[in-house]
Formats: structure tokens, C-alpha cells, sequence
């Protein structure tokens, strides 16, 4: 009772202050419930960076990861924008660095560098295109067929982009999210034996995601469908009582019940938690919208570099 009420009371707070600062509240899908709740957009990365571009408010408090706050001022270099938490970095986007991208380039001179959203925006300036989860086969596509790409961060993720591309030319960076590339096939197996009848939404960076295809495209099944988070929340607004196990990091089943209330949900696994995600928390927004931190900027040099794999895949998109 005295954690509700002391809840409601940070959550008035949070929205005076928001109102008094003309700050927008932008929430990531993996986001905490109650996060999700004081959001004024919720979405993907490809929908949070161009809602970023959008929102007239002169402040962006970004509750979501470092990669994610660093697009928004990218995209949005007049506006100040805040993150709750500094320390709320990804595996993934770790998983590439400037330096390594440096190296692999210059083994493959004349090769297309197209990355992930999810890295730092010195690997953007680096990078030729940018694809989200839910756009990378789009741009991919677009690219001559001649062109050898390089590929990452994500491995499983630029296995599906292969493989739905029918491209032999895609150069693969062994990169993964700590989230989601420990999902494997007996994970889905256990869970199609627990709910025959429920149809299987899986993000393209799970560690199943090879072998889930095989049943989705290559047995023309329609029962497992790899999507973004973004597509997943599309997916479910079709059908308003469905019963559906989720592959991707459990915050979105927040979302997901709210849609559809009638709906069946169940996680692939509980465990499928990120630990920099639900770093967010209500008292550090709260902190945010208070001390004006943490605000994030990138270098001008930097900036006008990243901003152009970015525009490119918006543009195709
Ligand atoms: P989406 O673009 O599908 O939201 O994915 C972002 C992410 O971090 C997945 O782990
Ligand atoms: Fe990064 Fe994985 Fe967390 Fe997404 S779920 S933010 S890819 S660590």
C-alpha cells in the first residue's frame, strides 16, 4: 500500500515536471511496465528514432538504452536529450567497436558496410547503411547484388537477412545480444510442446533463429513468425484473441497484454531479461526530469557522419 502510494507520488511529479520542462517521454518495448505507463510514445528502434525527429518538446528524456539516446541526438542534434541511467549500454552494440570495424573494413576495401542500430555512433560515421530489426531485409535488398556487405553487429540477425535475401555475398560479424542469442531450438521445441496451438513471435536475434526459419519459410508454415518488437505488437492488433509465445526480452508482454487483453501470452523463457534495460527505473526519471541528467550529445564530427547510414535506411524505409 505505502509502495503504491509512494509510486502515484512520484509518478505526479514525473508529469508536472515533464510539463513545466516541455521534456517528451520516449520508452523502448523491453522498458519496465510502470516506464511504459508514463511514456508518451512507446515503440521499436526504427519507430523511436523517427518519432525522435517528430516531437516538437525542446527536451527527449530516452527511456531505453545508450545506442538508442545517441540516435534520438543524431537525428535531433537541436534538442536536449536525457537519459535516466548512463550505465544502460548494450551487449550488442558492445560487441562491435570502432577499432574493430576499422580493421574489418580494411580487409574488404570495396565492401558495404551495413550495421545494426543497436552501436555506438562512431561505428554509425563508420557505416555506409543502418537497418533496424524490422527493415534490415528492405535495405539489404536495395543494395547492388554485386557488392559484398559487411554485416553487423548481430549474427543471427545478418543469418536471416542471408537467407531471406538469398544474398552469398554477406560478410558476417560474429557479434550477439546476451539476451537473446540464448535462445535455442530446444527452447522453442519445449515450448511448441507446451502450447500446440500458439503461434510463435521471434525477434531475429535470437540463437534459434537458423533453425526457427527453417520451419517459418522453408516448410511454409505460418506458425512462427520472426519480427521486430515493433512487428510483434502489429502481429498481435490483427487478431484480438490469439495465443501467441513470445521470443524476445519479456518487457514487451506489457504491451502486448494491454493491446489484447484476450489474448494468451507466454514468454519463451522468464530468464529473457535485459539487465540494461530494466536499469530504468521511476525514481531515476523522476532524477532526470529534477537535475536535468544525463544528457547525451554526440560530436558534431561524429554527428554529421552517422546521420548519413541513418537517413539512408529511412529513406528506404
Ligand atoms: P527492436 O528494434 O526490434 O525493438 O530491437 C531492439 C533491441 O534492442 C532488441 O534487443
Ligand atoms: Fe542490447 Fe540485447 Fe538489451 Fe536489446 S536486449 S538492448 S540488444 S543487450
Amino acid at each position: 500500500m505505502e509502495e503504491k502510494m509512494k509510486k502515484e507520488e512520484i509518478v505526479k511529479k514525473i508529469f508536472k515536471l515533464k510539463k513545466e520542462k516541455d521534456v517528451v517521454i520516449l520508452a523502448h518495448n523491453y522498458q519496465r511496465p510502470e516506464i511504459q505507463d508514463i511514456a508518451d510514445f512507446i515503440g521499436d528502434s526504427l519507430g523511436l528514432s523517427q518519432e525522435a525527429r517528430k516531437v516538437k518538446e525542446s527536451v527527449i528524456l530516452f527511456c531505453g538504452v545508450h545506442f538508442m539516446a545517441e540516435t534520438a541526438s543524431i537525428l535531433s542534434p537541436e534538442k536536449k536529450v536525457l537519459i535516466p541511467d548512463l550505465e544502460a549500454g548494450c551487449s550488442l552494440s558492445d560487441s562491435l567497436t570502432l577499432h574493430q570495424l576499422k580493421e574489418w573494413k580494411k580487409r574488404y576495401p570495396d565492401a558495404v558496410v551495413v550495421t545494426y542500430v543497436n552501436t555506438s555512433a562512431e561505428v554509425k560515421a563508420l557505416s555506409d547503411y543502418c537497418v533496424t530489426s524490422s527493415n534490415a531485409v528492405k535495405v539489404v535488398n536495395s543494395i547492388p547484388e554485386d557488392k559484398t556487405i559487411l554485416f553487423g553487429p548481430d549474427m543471427f540477425l545478418g543469418a536471416y537477412v542471408s537467407r531471406v535475401t538469398k544474398r552469398k555475398n554477406i560478410r558476417l560479424w560474429a557479434g550477439e545480444c546476451h539476451v537473446h542469442s540464448a535462445i535455442k531450438e530446444e527452447d522453442i521445441i519445449r515450448a511448441k510442446s507446451n502450447h500446440p496451438n500458439a503461434r510463435f513471435l521471434i525477434h531475429p536475434e535470437c540463437g534459434c533463429v537458423t533453425s526457427c526459419m527453417v520451419d517459418a519459410y522453408d516448410r511454409k508454415k505460418n506458425d512462427s513468425i520472426i519480427l521486430s518488437t515493433e512487428g510483434m505488437i502489429r502481429e498481435v492488433e490483427k487478431n484480438k484473441e490469439g495465443e501467441y509465445v513470445i521470443a524476445t526480452e519479456t518487457g514487451i508482454l506489457h504491451r502486448l497484454k494491454k493491446i489484447s487483453p484476450a489474448s494468451k501470452f507466454y514468454p519463451v523463457s522468464e530468464e529473457m531479461e535485459c539487465n540494461f534495460m530494466k536499469m530504468i527505473t521511476l525514481e531515476k526519471v523522476l532524477n532526470s526530469l529534477k537535475n536535468d541528467v544525463y544528457e547525451v550529445k554526440v560530436r558534431e564530427e561524429i554527428r554529421e557522419k552517422a546521420i548519413i547510414p541513418i537517413e539512408r535506411m529511412v529513406s528506404i524505409c
